[in-house]
């Protein structure tokens, strides 16, 4: 399994992830889930309408956080906003229950992928390992 892999494998069992970004000097997080491999890129899902969507178009540095089986990871990076249609159709074939409140050609949905990323795992009782992509 790759490195992006296994960053993708550890958010799906976490289910929860936390998504920070920043508004001016303020920082945000949330609760999300969305997560998919595409392309050997790290995607998530939001609406454009929601404050995330419009603090990322102004700001694109993000960090997210899960943790899970006594280990966290920290994925830290810019979220790279990606308007073509399949991801977006790849994203809610994925996560079905989505298709309740989007669409892959509706003017809200929104996927977007990490670039410039550093991705750590981390734990109490191993050292730290962080990897690029
Ligand atoms: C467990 C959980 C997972 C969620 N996953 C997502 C997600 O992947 N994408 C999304 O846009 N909102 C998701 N949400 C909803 C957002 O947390 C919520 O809309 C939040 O208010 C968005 O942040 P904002 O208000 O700063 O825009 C999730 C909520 C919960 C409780």
């Amino acid at each position: 399994m790759s490195d992006i892999e296994r960053v993708c494998k550890f958010l799906e069992e976490a289910g929860t992830y936390y998504l920070a970004t920043v508004e001016g000097d303020q920082p945000r997080v949330r609760p999300f889930g969305t997560v998919l491999l595409f392309e050997g890129k790290l995607y998530i899902q939001t609406g454009k309408v929601k404050a995330v969507s419009k603090q990322l178009a102004a700001n694109p540095k993000a960090e997210i956080c899960a943790f899970c089986g006594g280990k966290w990871l920290r994925v830290s990076g810019e979220l790279v906003n990606d308007d073509r249609r399949e991801p977006k159709a790849a994203m809610l074939e994925k996560m079905p229950a989505l298709k309740a409140m989007y669409s892959a050609d509706d003017d809200n949905t929104q996927v977007l992928y990490f670039s410039n990323a550093t991705a750590t795992f981390a734990s109490f009782t191993a050292a730290p390992e962080t990897i690029t992509f």
